[in-house]
């Protein structure tokens, strides 16, 4: 038998995770749909794949399902406030202006990330009230930034333990 809802709230606060806003335009050149996401991951070296999964009752699920590409902005420390406003609903979030595009695929990206992903779909898998969306990494770019982390409910930064 499944755990309960309450328990499963509990463990999603207790995993730490890397805060990203995943974006995509509808049609190439039209109008933009973003979220900020805690799941992406890296998934495969060769080919270099990524995902993250998007709930169902997000507002930009179908469109993100159905496009070709999408964007992946690994936020930095200074990004927090980026990471509220792409959490919340409605259309005031998804301005051109608020990102850059990408450099090799028709993307937008945030700017001043930590890191810039820039990917081709490569598989939908709808697994419980979450889609997987996977990504095959046509660019990417890192900077010396530092990470964004969210946990227990609060944005915070990564703290490296000191060797003895
Ligand atoms: C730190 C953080 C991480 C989140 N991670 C995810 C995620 O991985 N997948 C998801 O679907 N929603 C996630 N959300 C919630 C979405 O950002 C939120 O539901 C957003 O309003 C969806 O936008 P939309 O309805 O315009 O699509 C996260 C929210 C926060 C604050």
């Amino acid at each position: 038998m499944p755990i309960s809802g309450d328990v499963y709230k509990e463990l999603g606060r207790a995993a730490a995770g890397a805060v990203s806003v995943v974006a995509a335009y509808r049609n190439p050149g039209s109008s933009i749909l973003a979220l900020t996401v805690s799941s992406f991951a890296t998934l495969s070296f060769d080919p270099p794949l990524v995902m993250f999964a998007i709930q169902h009752n997000a507002d930009s699920y179908t469109a993100m399902v159905e496009s070709k590409g999408f964007g992946v902005s690994l936020l930095s420390i200074e990004q927090s406030d980026v990471a509220q406003l792409f959490a919340s609903k409605g259309h005031a979030k998804n301005q051109n202006t608020m990102f850059e595009a990408g450099q090799v695929v028709a993307v937008p990206l945030i700017p001043k990330a930590l890191a810039h992903i820039e990917c081709s779909t490569s598989q939908v898998v709808v697994s419980g009230d979450h889609a997987i969306i996977i990504g095959l990494v046509e660019a990417a770019r890192t900077s010396q930034r530092r990470p964004l982390l969210y946990f227990a409910r609060q944005y915070g930064s990564f703290d490296p333990i000191q060797s003895p």
